[in-house]
């Protein structure tokens, strides 16, 4: 016991030495720079009305669920909000999970088996990652949206392959290749498993319904906790894939199941979507408004999240501490999170930023890399 306990000292002592401690902090009053609440559904007064008309008119909603799905657990609200997804989206069928990481813990960990291999984009989520080391499969890693690297990859295996990629990347803020990538996985009958987390809602539906790629996916996740302001996510896929997750997937067999209100709300949140088109143009000319400014960014052009490279962690946080001083929250990356050398002051916009915090953002950016 007294050994571990020093262990974890030290190791705090280690991070707090290179200013990387995490701690957890309220959060403070100024302009967001920093959630994935790209279109504002988590501070809209009218989606919170409307979530709680729901509530008034069948407070059963705000109940446990009392069990895990496949004992007492399951409700009408849960069945019929999956199969409404699974037609918005054009698959056929749909899974419900309380997060992305349970339902990326779920596919991962359940789909490949031990003869099989899952090449994964370097920078996939930890989510996906976890998950395979909750299977027996091999895991390799491709470079970042390298398509040379995948191909050679999969051209070396013998097993069955699953390629884990996400449509748009979190830390870079740029797209995967995703309509090359589906080529490539159909031409090696490799299984495809897309990651929709920050695109969807800022993009529709998300990136494979835009480019009307169901076909060529085994699976995607689609995230609640951004976009759509709420929390939970979806596991799209066909219902063999489904009745195998609810037969094998851990991380769905054994937890109780989310109360019909986390089920409600996502509901609720698609229709609010459906209905508020022009806040994800907002958006767009907000991130265009960011763009014009002329900071270098790998981040592509289109995204929510652009990244702006300060390779130094002290300069990083000093930079970090400039905006925050003038209100603005904004979120840095520290190694060993991203490489050494690419640290990072990720910035995310959002379609309620205005044009002028956005000048005044970008200008003490501008003002700090040029000292
Ligand atoms: C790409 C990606 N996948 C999955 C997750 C996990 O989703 P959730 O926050 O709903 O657990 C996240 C959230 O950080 C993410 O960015």
């Amino acid at each position: 016991m007294l050994s571990n306990s020093s262990h974890f000292q030290e190791s705090l002592d280690k991070r707090k030495e290179e200013g990387t401690l995490r701690r957890l902090k309220l959060q403070s009053d100024g302009i967001d720079f920093y959630s994935n609440d790209y279109l504002g559904f988590a501070r809209s007064k009218e989606l919170q009305y409307l979530l709680l008309q729901k509530i008034t008119d069948n407070p059963q909603l705000l109940s446990g669920s009392t069990g895990s799905r496949l004992i007492s657990g399951n409700s009408d609200i849960a069945v019929s909000v999956e199969k409404d997804i699974a037609q918005k989206h054009q698959f056929e069928s749909a899974l419900l999970f309380p997060s992305g990481y349970n339902a990326n813990l779920a596919l991962f960990s359940t789909l490949p088996s031990r003869h099989d291999t899952v090449i994964v984009d370097e920078q996939i989520h930890r989510s996906v990652h976890d998950g395979c080391k909750l299977s027996n499969a091999k895991k390799l890693k491709f470079k970042h949206n390298d398509l040379k690297d995948l191909k050679n990859i999969l051209k070396k295996q013998k097993n069955h392959c699953y390629i884990a990629i996400e449509s748009l990347y979190s830390m870079e803020g740029d797209f995967a290749p995703i309509r090359e990538i589906a080529s490539l996985a159909s031409k090696y009958k490799a299984s495809l498993i897309v990651d929709e987390a920050h695109a969807f809602g800022v993009f529709g539906y998300g990136l494979i319904e835009q480019y009307q790629l169901q076909h060529q996916i085994s699976a995607a996740v689609i995230t609640y906790g951004k976009a759509l302001g709420s929390h939970g996510a979806t596991i799209l896929c066909r219902e063999t894939v489904k009745s195998y997750l609810v037969n094998f997937a851990s991380p769905f067999i054994y937890t109780t199941s989310a109360q019909d209100f986390q089920w409600m709300s996502i509901k609720t949140g698609y229709e609010f979507l459906d209905q508020n088109h022009h806040l994800a143009i907002q958006l767009q000319n907000n991130i265009k408004t960011f763009r014009s400014r002329n900071l270098q960014s790998p981040s592509a052009e289109a995204s929510p999240v652009q990244a702006i490279i300060i390779p130094d962690n002290q300069r990083l946080k000093s930079l970090q501490d400039a905006l925050s001083e003038e209100g603005f929250l904004t979120y840095a990356i520290y190694s060993p999170t991203v490489k050494a050398g690419s640290e990072r002051l990720r910035i995310c916009l959002h379609s309620f930023n205005t044009e002028e915090e956005i000048v005044k953002l970008t200008g003490i950016i501008e003002e700090f890399i040029e000292n």
